[in-house]
């Protein structure tokens, strides 16, 4: 074949410009971050001074105080002006009104907010689904760090148990149906009485649908690793007894959902609930059409693999988080969503569209031509959902970006937002004839999976974690160490996904030249070096998340700084009597 020049190709032009966007964002975000952390050493210094201040207090000084605690304490009877007596002002109502000389007061960190008027049973049903949730992730991802580790040291063991066709897909689906799926069922549980105003149908059918995921996804990661499998049709692994615990499982908190939505007291369905319910309604279809015994041979089966798999990301995950984020974005920013109509057009488009879009898995396959562009057309088509989706969400944004720098759960939901375009964008751009002859059967796809699940639907999830269980329990974790979790999952996410997609670039024009397949192995030893270590930052930050989430349910003593002069009176004397620790 001719050699050809790859910037020529429009394809590779977006992706670049595309990829290039999240790497911007991150030096945004750093700049804005960077600005708030030396503001809060400032603040803390002030801080420790205050603390030194008030331990070199003197009995003089602290008797002041007490007098102008008694000042500030006083309150006029209406008659202290009306006699004829001078007054003589020992109540220190004329002198030194405002100042309490030598006295500076610290902000203090803002707290968790006030847990709303929720039933504290509901509250427990999220909690497990989020624990629940948080197990599968740091499970489903242990196993993708080893698959990623046996990609550099692939002798590292030889039991078939843990062979890496078998992990593959234990990983896939655990983070799946186990991690991504429980915590978006268990947050609806949250939204969708809240916005319906009413109560939830039935607890018992949240516990059903816990129960029946959890023993889906235990029973068929033990199949998958005993060789008990479904065939080659990727992300339905399971065989199909154990995929119809997970199918009743959401069928029952599907019914559960809309007898709750049935006994609205709102007019409308708000947005959120349309995605929502829709995303239930589409993944019972498409597993229903996945394991259809008779569409499971030929070029049919391939047909519907794609269609499965496409609309397993799409319409089940995609869907349900952006219904989930209509929700807590408005939210989170105390104003209404930009604009409704756009959340609409952006739902019609994109069931119109990713409906269509499956058979771009096999590009140049046996499938018929006219298929195939059908894909590529639905793909571009995508455009229009993911163009209204992000332009919605960024007009919420305007007028509050400020609010990015003091929230630790805002730059998730950015990063979210971000790589929904940037992530599926870039899937526009890997479904053309020509960017898919190079990438298709390379790691590419394997970054773009990470770029959409991990950038989109992980990060939108972190962040209304990070939002609602504080609500919950009333318990916000460190901003250090949710900072920490955010930053090794991004820049883990950046080390994994890139260097993948430029080694695959190389090593798909090594194939389209004709060179020797081992060569090209050799080449992306380097770029897979990359990618176990972006993926223990990634591992690195699960775990930082589990144990955030361990301390917003566990229950602890909050201390306060002291605000007023009675305030400062009182921790001045629990220091010199107790020794208490100020701030915190
Ligand atoms: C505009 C929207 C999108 C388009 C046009 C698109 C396009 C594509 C294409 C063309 C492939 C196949 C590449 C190949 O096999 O050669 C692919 C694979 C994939 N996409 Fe997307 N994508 C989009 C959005 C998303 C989203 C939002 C997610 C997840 C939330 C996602 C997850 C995946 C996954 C997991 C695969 C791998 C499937 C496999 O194992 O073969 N995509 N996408
Ligand atoms: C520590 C974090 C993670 C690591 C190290 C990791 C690693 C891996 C590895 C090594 C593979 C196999 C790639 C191959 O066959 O060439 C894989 C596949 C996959 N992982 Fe992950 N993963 C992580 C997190 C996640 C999460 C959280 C999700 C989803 C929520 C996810 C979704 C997927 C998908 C969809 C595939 C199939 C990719 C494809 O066929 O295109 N991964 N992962």
């Amino acid at each position: 074949m001719e050699r050809f020049n790859l910037w020529s190709e429009w394809g590779v032009v977006i992706t670049v410009v595309l990829i290039s966007i999240p790497v911007l964002v991150a030096a945004f975000i750093v700049i804005y971050r960077t600005s708030v952390f030396i503001k809060s050493y400032l603040r803390k210094k002030e801080e420790e001074k205050f603390i030194r201040y008030l331990q070199a207090m003197s009995p003089e000084e602290k008797a002041q105080l007490e007098n102008r605690e008694k000042e500030l304490a006083y309150r006029l009877s209406d008659h202290e002006l009306g006699s004829k007596q001078k007054a003589t002002d020992s109540r220190g109502l004329i002198d030194n009104i405002q100042n309490a000389t030598g006295l500076r007061f610290i902000e203090q960190k803002k707290k968790g907010q006030p847990r709303p008027n929720i039933d504290t049973a509901l509250s427990k049903l999220i909690l497990w689904y989020i624990g629940c949730a948080i197990f599968w992730l740091i499970f489903g991802t242990t196993v993708g760090e080893y698959l990623g580790i046996k990609f550099i040291a692939p002798d590292v063991d030889h039991f078939s148990w843990l062979s890496f066709g078998r992990l593959r897909p234990v990983h896939t689906n655990a983070v799946f149906w186990g991690w991504a799926s429980l915590a978006m069922i268990g947050l609806a549980y949250y939204v969708i009485p809240r916005v319906s105003n009413t109560v939830i149908y039935s607890l018992r059918a949240g516990y059903s649908t816990l129960i029946l995921i959890n023993a889906s996804v235990i029973a068929g990661t033990l199949s998958l690793m005993a060789g008990i499998n479904n065939g080659g049709g990727e992300y339905r692994e399971y065989i199909w007894p154990i995929m119809l615990l997970f199918g009743l499982g959401v069928f029952i908190s599907l019914r559960c959902f809309y007898k709750t939505i049935a006994k609205r007291t709102t007019k409308e369905i708000y947005v959120s609930n349309w995605y929502i319910v829709s995303a239930m309604m589409f993944v019972l279809v498409i597993a229903v059409v996945a394991y259809w015994p008779s569409w499971q041979n030929g070029l049919g089966e391939t047909i519907v693999q794609g269609y499965y798999m496409h609309q397993g990301v799409g319409m089940w995950f995609m869907l349900f988080s952006l219904g989930l984020m209509y929700y807590f974005l408005p939210q989170q920013l105390n104003k209404p969503i930009y604009s409704y109509s756009l959340g609409i057009l952006a739902f019609w488009s994109q069931i119109l569209f990713y409906t269509l879009i499956g058979t771009h898995h096999f590009i140049f396959s046996a499938i018929p031509w006219w298929l195939q562009t059908v894909a590529i057309v639905g793909s571009v088509g995508m455009i229009i959902p993911v163009v209204a989706g992000t332009t919605n969400f960024l007009m919420t944004f305007k007028g509050s970006w400020n609010k990015i720098a003091s929230s630790y759960t805002l730059p998730f939901y950015l990063v979210g937002i971000v790589f929904y375009f940037t992530g599926s964008l870039q899937g526009t751009a890997e479904a053309f004839r020509f960017t898919n002859l190079i990438w298709h059967f390379t790691d590419f796809t394997v970054a773009h999976s990470h770029l959409t699940m991990y950038g989109i639907i992980c990060f939108m999830l972190w962040g209304f974690i990070y939002t609602l269980v504080p609500r919950l329990t009333g318990k916000e974790p460190p901003q250090i160490l949710v900072g920490s979790h955010f930053w090794l999952a991004f820049i883990g996410l950046l080390f994994y996904t890139i260097p993948l997609m430029l080694g695959s670039s190389l090593r798909g024009m090594m194939w389209m030249d004709g060179k020797p397949f081992i060569e090209s192995v050799e080449l992306m030893a380097p770029f897979w070096l990359w990618r176990a270590i972006g993926g223990s930052l990634m591992w690195l930050s699960h775990i930082i998340f589990a144990y955030n989430f361990y301390l917003m349910v566990r229950t602890r003593k909050d201390a306060a700084i002291p605000k007023s002069v009675s305030e400062v009176l009182k921790a001045k004397n629990d220091l010199d009597t107790k020794g208490i620790e100020i701030g915190g």
